[in-house]
């Protein structure tokens, strides 16, 4: 299976489909969650589907009301323009990597599986993860896993890297394992790994800045009372979400007017993010990290 969508029902229902609406899904991966939009949909409801990874397009609905588009959802606006789209009912994210992307060895995305260095979701695209290991600078190395991997000693990472290659360049997972060991305490070595896999896939697909061009353009393309419904992994995302959602900045600092009312482009309409249970959980491993946040721009 190329993936199994995380919060299907619960993401779903938070659109609020009206039936001749336009959706937009800006991470198509298996079309799991665009074929319960389009079940939704009447015959002149549309749905726009994104993503960057090619592999993606095998999976394409062979319905009149899907398009599919392979580019990074960062150009969301120009795309709906270009397609006569504007404005839109609604947008789901689901943040992240597939389970396809995850599964395939010589993609280079999953700790359990060796090879190449790779990592790109766009494959048209050159920086691989052997590249910035090999070639970034010692600094630059040390805030990609200090900002992107949360990891407190990535000075040392990254210093350990700069020496290491400097003997024999970093080509795969187990020449990294070799170079890295000495910094994954025993027991906790797939925690220790999965933050450095973090960190190189958030740097290679320049996944923060994406996010942040792609929720500001949500905001543009959104009618009033269309909906917002992202899925993220990782606490640096849904921090993003979260922020934006609750105040129209990424840095969530309330807009107040000169009566100290506050503004927001948005409505929130999850309180709380929504996580999966324990059953999606337990059938669905991959989800447990999911947190649903749905907002109604105003
Ligand atoms: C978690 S999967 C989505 C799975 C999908 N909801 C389903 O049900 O099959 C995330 C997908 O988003 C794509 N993606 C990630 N970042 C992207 C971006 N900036 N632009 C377009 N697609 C992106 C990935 O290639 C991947 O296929």
């Amino acid at each position: 299976m190329y993936h199994q969508p995380v919060l299907l029902t619960e993401s779903i229902e938070s659109l609020n489909i009206r039936p001749d609406g336009i959706y937009v899904d800006a991470t198509y991966g298996g079309g799991g969650h665009s074929q319960e939009i389009l079940k939704r949909l009447g015959k002149s409801g549309k749905l726009l589907g994104f993503d960057r990874d090619e592999d993606a397009l095998a999976n394409k609905i062979d319905d009149d009301r899907v398009i599919l588009i392979n580019h990074n959802y960062r150009f969301l606006k120009n795309f709906l323009t270009y397609y006569n789209a504007l404005p839109v009912d609604g947008i789901l994210a689901d943040l992240g990597v597939s389970s396809h992307q995850f599964d395939v060895a010589g993609r280079g995305f999953s700790i359990r599986l060796s090879g190449e260095l790779d990592m790109r979701m766009n494959r048209r695209q050159n920086l691989t993860a052997a590249r910035v290991l090999n070639e970034y600078e010692e600094e630059r190395l040390a805030k990609v896993f200090r900002d992107y991997g949360e990891l407190t000693n990535g000075h040392s990472i990254a210093a350990r890297i700069v020496k290491a290659r400097s003997e024999k360049s970093i080509a795969t997972f187990d020449d990294l394992r070799t170079v890295l060991s000495r910094f994954a305490h025993p027991g906790r070595e797939n925690k220790f790994w999965a933050r450095v896999f973090q960190a190189l896939r958030i740097e290679i697909n320049n996944e923060l800045d994406a996010l942040k061009e792609m929720l500001e353009q949500a905001l543009q393309v959104l009618k009033p009372g269309g909906r917002l419904v992202v899925i993220s992994y990782h606490s640096l995302e849904d921090r993003l979400v979260k922020h934006f959602m609750k105040t129209g900045n990424f840095e969530g600092i309330a807009q107040k007017d000169f009566f100290g009312n506050v503004h927001s482009p948005f409505k929130m309409i999850t309180k709380k993010p929504v996580v999966p249970g324990s059953e999606e959980i337990s059938t669905n491993s991959r989800s447990r990290s999911a947190r649903l946040r749905v907002a109604e721009k105003q």
